[in-house]
């Protein structure tokens, strides 16, 4: 694995949410323009990744892939350099099966020569998927995969989609750079959609399936948890996509857009370009937050940043506003993974509204606010001095 990767959670942009197979040259064009001009570069986007439908049906009959001629007529080599040339990174999609999970042709029995190709195109970025496997053993077929990159000898990111069925954090902190830890996304807050034996799951779902596991740990500076591409533009409500924004950022996971950058909302771009938020999900720490509780069907999650400050989401679950009234002495905020604890005791905390991007008083008082329905107040603690 290409260790300097990945130090901080990847960011950037994946076609499968909005566009599943119905993807092209000019789409992927058209998504790097928009990098630059919605200012998303800047904001720290940085990988464009092509999901699954990008190839022929076919292999030709050295057995490479082939690009889909018609989606891009000037094969991929020519997508990549033109990402590239906006000083952006491109990532590609494939499976660790004999066929992808559209039905495209998979990698199995072709590790090698899949990345000596995508090194030849200049690929940065390759998004390994788990169907049609049969009988493989996961942790053998994403090393297989992993040392295929490693031998072609161009650095790629590494991420292991096989939706967290044979728990992927407990042995590929060495194998990829991400790993994702649920099934499918969808965009909505609170569901699960049933598609016989497989399911997908909304934003709350995604958080909570896992969130009994000791996955946290797992976490680090190139290697991390991946809650899957965002839903963040695609639906929901704007209170849904901050509070949906926010926890993947405390959580430290992955910021991959799933939305369509062609037609965005000026507040959905503000949701996403928010960079006191992504400081969070950057903070050196690397610390992904904890469930601090739930009282009142108010979700509060809490992460150690650096310098003993703290980020703090309260996310209102309810169906109504709701009134907080959070005396931040009567609740002893630690967490057992770091060591650390919030010394509300004999440090008083200056709180800033990330979203506000305003300060908002500090810990000796009780916290009195209100939270819309689905929305979320997120604060960053500063100890004064
Ligand atoms: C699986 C993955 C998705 C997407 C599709 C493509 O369902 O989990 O993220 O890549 O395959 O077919």
């Amino acid at each position: 694995k290409f260790e300097d990767l990945a130090q901080t959670p990847p960011m950037g942009w994946n076609s499968w949410n909005t566009f599943e197979t119905d993807i092209n040259e000019q789409l992927v064009r058209n998504i790097a323009d928009k990098f630059i001009e919605l200012g998303l570069k800047d904001a720290g986007y940085e990988y464009i990744v092509l999901d699954d439908g990008w190839m022929s049906r076919e292999r030709d009959s050295n057995g490479n892939l082939v690009a889909d001629p018609k989606k891009f007529p000037n094969g991929i080599k020519a997508v990549v350099d033109y990402v590239h040339s906006k000083g952006l990174k491109f990532g590609l999609y494939n499976c660790a099966g004999g066929k992808t999970c559209a039905g495209y042709p998979g990698s199995r029995g072709h590790q090698y020569q899949d990345a000596k190709l995508y090194a030849s195109w200049g690929v940065d970025f390759l998004k390994y998927d788990w169907c049609d496997t049969g009988n493989l053993n996961a942790r053998e077929s994403y090393i297989t995969m992993r040392d295929a990159l490693y031998e072609a000898g161009r650095p790629v990111l590494f991420s292991i989609c096989e939706w967290g069925t044979y728990q992927p954090w407990e042995w590929a902190g060495d194998v990829g750079h991400m790993w994702r830890i649920t099934g499918d996304i969808i965009n909505c807050w609170d569901c699960e959609v049933g598609h016989g034996s497989w399911a997908s799951f909304g934003i709350w779902k995604v958080i909570e399936l896992r969130n009994k596991e000791k996955i946290r740990q797992a976490a680090g500076p190139g290697h991390w948890n991946d809650y899957d591409m965002m839903e963040v533009g695609n639906g929901m409500t704007n209170a849904e996509d901050r509070s949906h924004f926010a926890m993947w950022n405390i959580l430290n996971s992955p910021l991959m857009m799933g939305n369509d950058l062609r037609e965005v909302s000026k507040e959905t771009l503000k949701t996403l370009t928010n960079k006191e938020v992504i400081a969070v999900n950057k903070d050196p720490l690397a610390i992904p937050a904890f469930r601090f509780n739930n009282e009142n069907n108010v979700e509060i999650w809490a992460k150690p940043l650096k310098n003993e400050k703290w980020a703090i989401t309260f996310v209102n679950r309810n169906d109504t506003p709701v009134d907080i009234d959070f005396d931040w002495r009567r609740h002893q905020l630690s967490d057992d993974l770091s060591q650390r604890s919030l010394q509300v005791e004999n440090t008083t905390y200056q709180l800033r509204d990330l979203f506000l991007h305003e300060e908002v008083g500090d810990t000796s008082k009780n916290l009195q606010t209100s939270i819309g329905v689905h929305d979320v107040l997120m604060l960053k603690l500063t100890p004064k001095s």
